[in-house]
């Protein structure tokens, strides 16, 4: 079974996918952490975004690995911390809208999920990677309640960012993922929209939980 669950930055995405996934005892798959370590392999090796060849010879040498807790590994290294930082966050939807490193995204998300139960989370899960699949939710905040939950998140980790800058780039990582030409974020016409401006995230995994059960 496969339950998609597609959003923008900061939308409860990522933990409510975490959450639903252990609950139901599925595989996660956080898409949004691949094209984060593709594209820290762009900014470690130095990789030209104008460079076709040289995009096509990274992507050969890009291994990447999920542990079942949760890690991700990039040619055997975890990079599960690196890739949160700010580097890879101001530079990720640049890298992500090269069609080249989505075609092999998509191929590795597909390869991941063969015989499994997944939970897999993203922008285009349900109207690229898995347009069959078996749940289609898409999320979606005021982006002022994201900026809070980020700023909050970030604070709790001791950055120091403030709430403009963070709700500045919210809103130009929208602009960028929606209007891109490869795959923009984007409903698919048969996906559930949770609007999680007023929920908490027990209430987004819950109402995820009595989708899937037949219980909404
Ligand atoms: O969910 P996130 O913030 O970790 O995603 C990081 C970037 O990756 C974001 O700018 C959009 C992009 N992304 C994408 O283009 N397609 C996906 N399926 C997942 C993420």
């Amino acid at each position: 079974m496969i339950i998609a669950i597609d959003g923008p930055s900061a939308s409860g995405k990522s933990t409510t996918a975490k959450l639903v996934a252990k609950k139901l005892n599925f595989l996660h798959i956080d898409t949004g952490a691949m094209y984060r370590a593709v594209t820290l392999y762009f900014l470690d090796h130095k990789v030209s975004l104008k460079n076709p060849t040289q995009i096509q010879h990274s992507l050969d040498n890009i291994d990447l690995k999920l542990s079942t807790d949760g890690k991700l590994f990039l040619n055997g290294r975890d990079v599960s911390e690196t890739i949160r930082e700010n580097p890879v966050t101001n530079f990720v939807s640049q890298v992500s809208s090269i069609s080249a490193v989505r075609d092999r995204m998509v191929d590795l998300q597909r390869k991941l999920s063969r015989n499994h139960n997944v939970v897999m989370e993203g922008r285009d899960i349900g109207t690229r990677v898995f347009p069959d699949a078996d749940y289609k939710i898409f999320i979606v905040a005021d982006v002022d309640i994201r900026s809070k939950r980020r700023y909050l998140e970030m604070r709790e980790k001791g950055v120091k960012i403030s709430y403009e800058s963070i709700l500045k780039d919210l809103i130009e990582r929208d602009r960028i993922d929606s209007t891109r030409e490869h795959s923009p974020l984007k409903k698919a016409d048969d996906a559930i929209v949770i609007d999680t401006t007023r929920l908490t995230i027990e209430e987004q995994v819950e109402k995820i939980i009595d989708i899937v059960q037949g219980n909404h």
